[in-house]
């Protein structure tokens, strides 16, 4: 039986994956594949805010994708500074925060001065938070947070004994409650590097769908498979649930 009443995951991750592979079916360049998942990524972030969705966090470029050709970057990064622009001032009229996470190094002032202009410009909505995870990895967050906790153990404004998760976790890019449902669009299994910390009870959800065609539909599809879950967190199972 499907539950009648659907829980909203409260945190909800994407790994943003197939754009290439969509474009390329259709004979067309990478790039329009990256401009069609641009599109839609601004719907379904606007989608799953308007759901109850309280964090979107979306992985838009993990470090290791500077490894691509310098065209396919140069393309990517033109069509952050685009979108964000548009998006940031689409969001903000609709009370939504934006934030980034990852590392600054290797970003273009063209990036940093748009990224920090809409973080500063947003800080201050209410209805719900895009994270995009740009020039990110999972690893480099962590290494990044014991950085700062060392800083501030040197500094005495922490004590190591009562370093506990919660402490922690504002150490990280942004303090962000866990993430409860992970996405993968494009039939890849792997989570590559992707928030770590925060993924340690997610659900995973994968779809062969390529981001471009993971329209409210699918979105939906994903928010139903998640209320199948029977989510214990270490516990006992929860019998009153069908799975
Ligand atoms: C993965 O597909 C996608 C990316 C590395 C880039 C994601 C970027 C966007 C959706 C556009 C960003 C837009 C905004 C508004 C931030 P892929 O290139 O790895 O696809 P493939 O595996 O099929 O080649």
């Amino acid at each position: 039986m499907e539950p009648s009443i659907l829980s909203i995951p409260n945190h909800v991750a994407i790994i943003v994956d197939g754009n290439g592979r969509w474009a390329k079916e259709r004979g067309l360049s990478r790039s329009l594949g990256h401009k069609a998942g641009s599109e839609n990524l601004e719907e379904i972030a606007r989608y799953a805010i308007s759901k109850g969705v309280k964090v979107l966090s979306l992985y838009v470029f993990s470090t290791e994708n500077f490894k691509r050709s310098k065209e396919e970057v140069d393309y990517l990064m033109d069509l952050f500074v685009n979108k964000f622009k548009s998006i940031g001032s689409k969001f903000n009229k609709e009370n939504i925060k934006v934030v980034f996470s990852g590392r600054r190094e290797n970003l273009s002032i063209d990036v940093l001065n748009t990224i920090d202009s809409i973080t500063e410009k947003t800080k201050n909505n209410t209805k719900g938070i895009i994270n995009f995870c740009l020039n990110y990895g999972g690893h480099f967050e962590i290494i990044d947070a014991v950085k700062k906790v060392s800083e501030d153990y040197k500094n005495g404004v922490v004590d190591l004994n009562n370093l506990d998760e919660e402490c922690f976790s504002k150490y990280l890019y942004q303090d962000l409650p866990p993430i409860d449902l992970l996405i993968r669009t494009s039939g890849e299994y792997r989570i590559s590097n992707f928030m770590l910390w925060q993924m340690s009870y997610a659900e995973f959800y994968f779809t062969k769908t390529y981001f471009p065609d993971f329209k409210e539909s699918a979105f939906d599809e994903a928010i139903l498979e998640y209320n199948r879950r029977n989510r214990r967190f270490g516990g006992i199972k929860d019998e009153t649930k069908n799975n």
